[in-house]
């Protein structure tokens, strides 16, 4: 490949200037608008860093109120939407299921094509109130099961929790969950992040670029790779056999699925944080396994590829020992996600620039066109 500027997967290529959140490799460090995720994590709650998020600051008290309970307001499905949710294939991804819930709910929003910023926070806040309770409502049909209402005492992750298992979690694991989402909630220019800026360059709507989001999260080396990670730690016969097991799948080329990342080469914050709720879990509930499992892959992986855990990793078995089904754990993700992807969105859009890149043509330069008649 001759032209310079080309690189591929855009790895190191400044595509746009954001104050939303700052990914600092050389320092380990993630800050969501100036804080530092290790502070959000011990002191804030989820719905406070969705308010950092949207709006640039955090709340005062009053602030606060207000917003959660906007939130807790905007957690209802409309009926319709509800009715079609349950016609859905019971075999369908939840992530499958969830874009295609975030499409139907555009056509329920009146706001849908108001671009201005007071209006995308709006939509923002109530997609983010509405996914738990439809991610909840979809596992719930396709169990076979009528959905649970919302309960209005519950903040989002509890509610969540309560929503797809029917009952209310106990504080520690709630609180995981919580800064579960926290972490998961906002992280730059990210394969996700970015197709929703680019969709949001043409000057479509927030649910649309929304719904591009989620499609791209789906995938495995994005946020796919949680899913993944722990069909892996499933396979792993045993504690005593993980080391081998590794290097087994690393001779056949196999790609460990929580592990590296395009930014952090010497750790992600974001999994430092997480393992230590996941071995205090694991512990309380009797289950130590998965982190001394994790503590040897982990080993094996820095020793044998200098690869250290992403985020996906220790929430793959925390979520796991909350004894949430698999095929879930990507649409957490999303629920958290939808924050930072609607503030890109309204930041993109405040100083819009078109995303319209080049590609190096390499096929071929000229062919004579041969009429149908004569090819053969
Ligand atoms: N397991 C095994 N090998 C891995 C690996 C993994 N998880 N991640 C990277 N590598 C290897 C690659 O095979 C490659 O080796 P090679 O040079 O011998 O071919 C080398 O490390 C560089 O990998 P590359 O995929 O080019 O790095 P990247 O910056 O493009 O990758 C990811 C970033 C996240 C796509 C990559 O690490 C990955 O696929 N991880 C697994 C998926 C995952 O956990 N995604 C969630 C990210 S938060």
């Amino acid at each position: 490949m001759k032209t310079e500027a080309y690189s591929p997967g855009l790895e190191g290529v400044i595509a746009g200037i954001t104050h939303i959140s700052n990914v600092d490799p050389d320092r380990n460090s993630l800050m969501y608008r100036g804080y530092d995720i290790c502070d959000l994590s011990e002191q804030s709650t989820f719905e406070e860093v969705a308010f950092l998020l949207l709006k640039g600051k955090l709340p005062t008290a009053q602030e606060f109120d207000a917003f959660k309970q906007e939130l807790i307001q905007e957690r209802a499905l409309p009926q319709q939407v509800l009715e079609t949710l349950k016609s859905f294939p019971k075999d369908a991804h939840p992530m499958d299921t969830l874009r295609t819930g975030a499409a139907l709910l555009a056509l329920h929003d009146s706001e849908v094509t108001d671009n201005s910023t007071e209006a995308n926070i709006r939509k923002a806040i109530r997609l983010t109130a509405k996914f738990p309770t439809l991610i909840g409502a979809t596992h719930r049909f396709a169990q076979g099961q009528q959905p649970i209402a919302p309960d209005a005492s519950l903040n989002l992750a509890d509610n969540f929790l309560y929503m797809l298992t029917g009952q209310k979690p106990d504080p520690f694991v709630g609180k995981i969950m919580d800064v579960s989402l926290i972490c998961y909630a906002e992280h730059g220019f990210n394969a996700s992040t970015f197709s929703a800026r680019v969709t949001a360059s043409t000057l479509s709507d927030l649910h649309s670029a929304i719904v591009s989001a989620i499609g791209t999260l789906k995938g495995p080396l994005h946020g796919g790779a949680n899913e993944e990670a722990m069909k892996m730690l499933l396979e792993v016969p045993s504690v005593d056999q993980a080391e081998a097991y590794i290097k087994d799948a690393l001779a056949t080329k196999k790609k460990i699925m929580g592990f590296g990342h395009r930014e952090y080469k010497t750790g992600d914050p974001r999994a430092s944080i997480l393992k230590a709720y996941g071995r205090e879990l694991g512990e309380r509930l009797g289950q130590p396994q998965w982190s001394a499992m994790a503590d040897i892959i982990e080993d094996t992986m820095l020793r044998e590829k200098g690869l250290h855990p992403n985020v996906d990793f220790p929430t793959a078995y925390i979520y796991y020992m909350m004894g949430l089904p698999i095929n879930i754990y990507t649409p957490i993700f999303a629920v958290a996600r939808i924050t930072g992807w609607s503030a890109n969105v309204i930041e993109q859009l405040e100083n819009n620039r078109l995303f319209r890149p080049k590609a190096a043509y390499e096929g071929p330069r000229h062919r004579d066109y041969t009429p149908l008649a004569n090819r053969g």
